[in-house]
């Protein structure tokens, strides 16, 4: 991965960030507050082109004002009027619909006559837009047209299914060389998310033990406490498996079980991480059904709040059998590996946001301390929480102090803020300077997001075969239904869960 340093500012003359969508709320949320963080830290220059390209009855000025307050609203940097007077000094908006010639047509004129040497596009567009876009980005020539580089950034949902996305994959490859093509996973963009790189390949004490000799399970939890929200429309379509598994339980799972690349560059990381995905065990049919449990969430209690269930939510027809909640146990065949099962699990409207890689380990071989309280949980488990009170926690059995003897779980830990004392950067800042920059390392690669597909596929047509007229149901605040606890009891297992069941 690059370092800042004043070669990077000179790369980034002339250049232009188009943004499709730039009227949504990605923009608004996301991308406009990265992108100030970038130039407060210096990281980007000032005079970046930013052209909006999007619907919406706008202007260059009113753009300017909603990047504003997008920053207000947003931002957690120093709001400086000079600031926003610099960066937005050469902000440009389109009005044009995706499919219109003339938008194109404006946009080609315009990086023309400021003598635009790089660009980067950025779909943050619903994924319907995608394949318009890209067809007329080929039409107008417009990915091989500036005389520096040229690259696009491409949101999640990369397809809907593995036909879709090879599909995609096709169209994208008849425009862009695939160097050009920056695939994001937010989730890769988050400091916690390549701490696991680092914590697994600059240390030399956790490496020998990661495998099967001495790891009895993985779990990996994304657990949320937000709904839909007003993406019930989307959320229908994907459930759980293609919002969160499809991409970045995935990723983590990747990451987590891949072997040491051969240096820290874009391919070789990835190179790594494909060989994982592929080695997935697949499922079909009664394996599906077996090594899955779905389910949905009922009206409840959140963080003391009442929410409404997912039937309720706008949008969600009342037979919907879509999932909110997802738990699978799956196998990555390889020799590392082999017979581990790896628990990932992800839900919304559960009791607590909680995103954590808990790596079991074994117990010991032989108890030797005929004590209270030493038979039965193994205690050693390492946990890397990535979401929040971002760390890591080692926990170990230790003696109680007193005539008594017991031995009680101790835990050894750190706390990333406080031992940095900074906050930990958003995703997308960290995202965007990469696309900049033109590293690709913590993006995914296409056999990589095809391998993704091909596995998830296979666990989507399993549920096709099997249809269900109703998922069982969970109380928004609780960790699930029972069904989801005997699903891991069954292996002699349990989940990790901060909080006792409501
Ligand atoms: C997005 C999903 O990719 O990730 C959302 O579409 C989800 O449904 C979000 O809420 C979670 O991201 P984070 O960064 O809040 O963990």
């Amino acid at each position: 991965m690059e370092n800042i340093n004043s070669k990077n500012l000179d790369n980034l003359e002339r250049t232009a960030l188009i943004i499709f969508g730039v009227t949504g709320d990605l923009t608004k949320r996301k991308l406009i507050p990265a992108i100030y963080e970038l130039f407060y830290s210096n990281r980007i220059p000032g005079d970046i082109h930013i052209i909006g390209f999007a619907r919406r009855d706008w202007d260059d000025n009113y753009l300017k004002d909603m990047f504003i307050e997008s920053i207000n609203t947003y931002s957690d940097q120093n709001k400086e009027n000079e600031k926003f007077d610099q960066l937005f000094s050469n902000v440009n908006y389109i009005q044009s619909s995706f499919s219109e010639e003339k938008g194109y047509e404006e946009l080609r004129t315009y990086l023309g006559k400021q003598k635009i040497k790089n660009v980067l596009f950025y779909l943050a567009t619903p994924p319907e837009s995608y394949e318009t876009i890209i067809e007329h980005i080929g039409l107008r020539k417009l990915s091989h047209y500036a005389s520096g580089w040229t690259r696009i950034v491409i949101e999640k949902p990369y397809g809907r299914d593995l036909e879709t996305a090879k599909n995609l994959e096709k169209l994208v490859h008849s425009v862009f060389d695939e160097n050009q093509i920056y695939r994001i996973d937010h989730y890769l963009g988050k400091e916690t998310v390549q701490n696991i790189l680092v914590l697994r390949f600059a240390n030399g004490i956790f490496e020998p033990l990661w495998n099967r000799q001495y790891v009895d399970h993985v779990q990996i939890t994304v657990a949320e406490t937000v709904g839909v929200g007003t993406r019930a429309g989307y959320y229908e379509n994907s459930g759980v498996i293609r919002d969160m598994f499809q991409n970045h339980l995935m990723q983590l799972l990747a990451l987590t079980a891949m072997e040491s690349p051969v240096g820290f560059t874009a391919d070789w990381v990835r190179d790594e991480k494909v060989k994982v995905l592929r080695a997935l065990r697949p499922y079909d049919g009664k394996g599906v059904l077996e090594n899955t449990f779905r389910a949905q969430y009922t009206s409840g209690y959140v963080n003391g709040k009442r929410v409404i269930g997912y039937k309720d939510e706008d949008g969600v027809t009342r037979d919907s059998i879509t999932e909110t909640y997802l738990a699978a146990r799956v196998f990555v065949d390889n020799w590392r590996w082999s017979g581990v099962p790896f628990y990932l699990r992800s839900g919304k409207r559960l009791p607590k946001r909680m995103t954590e890689i808990a790596i079991q380990f074994k117990q010991i071989p032989l108890s030797l301390f005929n004590w209270h309280n030493m038979a039965g949980d193994a205690p050693n488990v390492l946990v890397m929480k990535l979401q929040p009170d971002e760390g890591i926690k080692l926990t170990f059995g230790a003696k109680m102090p007193g005539h008594v003897n017991q031995i009680s779980p101790v835990e050894m830990n750190f706390d990333y803020e406080e031992s940095f004392d900074i906050k930990i950067p958003e995703a997308y800042v960290r995202l965007i300077q990469d696309a900049l920059y033109g590293d690709a390392t913590l993006f995914t690669r296409s056999d990589e997001v095809i391998s993704q597909w091909g596995f998830i596929n296979r666990i989507i047509d399993g549920w096709k075969e099997d249809p269900r007229k109703y998922l069982p149901v969970y109380e928004a605040g609780t960790w699930g239904p029972p069904g989801v606890d005997f699903f891991i009891k069954g292996d002699n297992r349990f989940w990790r869960n901060p909080e006792p069941q409501a």
